[in-house]
């Protein structure tokens, strides 16, 4: 049972747009809140209604600059301690650092852990989060986590497009797990890509290869994030090359970092399937894109964290809501 008063959607200004989104689908407005800089760069804070014993649900998405609002986010959560929030649930659809959850070299941090620490130091009292870069970071955290994923909405997307002779391509070892889901989803073969990065520089991609039969297949590969887009653009080329036909690319963070989009706009993607975890600016958006939102399904979830109902059962009717083109 809730024992919090009103439930509250605070928007960061990571991302307005899906934190209104949530708050339409919910019914109510997102609280207003002054957020400013002072002239040296330092963050004011100012929650411009009451919310003592409310449930406070904070929309921050951890994209670029993420240390600037991950900053942010710490600053609204002390403001909102100080009112007397009764609970205060950071809603972060895509958590930056992720990627850092492990020591790969020597001297190395493990900042998903230290950033997961600092969530908590700062008083949050919960997570909601979508796609985890690995499910494992989960374990970073020792309040509770939810998780929702976006699988359910790209599979249920590409299914109702019926396209023959289908392969789904995990674009890296990483995304095995993810793409075996959507093989699942979507009945097909799975094909694995092994991608070697470079140790020096993280963002350059040394060598792909396909491990499995591509040629006169179509192609859907899902990733979790596309960031300056070396993995999908590079496993296009290749997938290509090895004869397969038109190539889909699903994947929940499209980050587009530096010339990313100029990049994904060149490759021969047939149609780049992503959702609004990060904001899209109007420059980034390729004509091949598809948006699916988050909304909805964080919503229902938060609905669920406020009311104290069990989730299971709650995610698997909008799974096959989802996969059965119901939503
Ligand atoms: C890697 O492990 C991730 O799942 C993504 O494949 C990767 O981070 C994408 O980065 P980029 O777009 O820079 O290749």
């Amino acid at each position: 049972m809730n024992q919090y008063a009103a439930l509250k959607i605070v928007a960061g200004t990571s991302h307005p747009a899906l934190a209104k989104g949530i708050a339409q689908q919910l019914g109510i407005p997102v609280t207003p809140m002054d957020v400013s800089k002072f002239s040296d760069g330092e963050t004011y804070v100012r929650i411009d209604e009451s919310i003592r014993a409310c449930d406070v649900f904070v929309v921050q998405t951890l994209c670029n600059p993420a240390n600037d609002y991950l900053m942010e986010l710490f600053i609204i959560v002390d403001a909102l301690r100080r009112a007397s929030a009764g609970r205060i649930t950071a809603v972060v659809p895509y958590f930056a650092y992720a990627r850092q959850d492990r020591k790969t070299n020597d001297r190395e941090p493990i900042t998903a852990k230290l950033v997961a620490n600092l969530m908590t130091t700062a008083g949050i009292n919960r997570v909601l989060t979508a796609d985890l870069h690995a499910d494992q970071v989960q374990g970073f955290f020792d309040i509770p986590l939810d998780h929702i994923k976006a699988l359910p909405l790209i599979a249920g997307y590409l299914k109702k497009k019926k396209i023959k002779d289908l392969v789904v391509v995990s674009p890296d070892f990483g995304s095995i797990k993810r793409s075996h889901e959507l093989a699942t989803a979507l009945d097909t073969a799975l094909v694995v890509i092994s991608k070697r990065r470079s140790r020096k520089e993280h963002d350059t991609i040394e060598d792909m290869t396909i491990l499995g039969e591509v040629k006169g297949k179509n192609i859907v590969i899902v990733d979790d994030m596309i960031s300056t887009g070396g993995t999908i653009v590079r496993a296009v080329e290749v997938l290509k090359k090895n004869g397969a036909k038109d190539c889909y690319v699903g994947c929940t963070h499209p980050l587009l970092i530096g010339h990313a989009a100029e990049k994904l706009a060149q490759a021969d993607i047939k149609e780049l399937i992503v959702t609004d975890s990060v904001p899209l600016p109007h420059q980034k958006f390729l004509k091949q894109m598809v948006v699916l939102s988050l909304a909805p399904w964080l919503a229902k979830t938060i609905e669920c964290i406020h009311q104290g109902t069990q989730m299971g059962m709650l995610f698997d009717q909008l799974k096959s809501d989802y996969l059965e083109g119901k939503r």
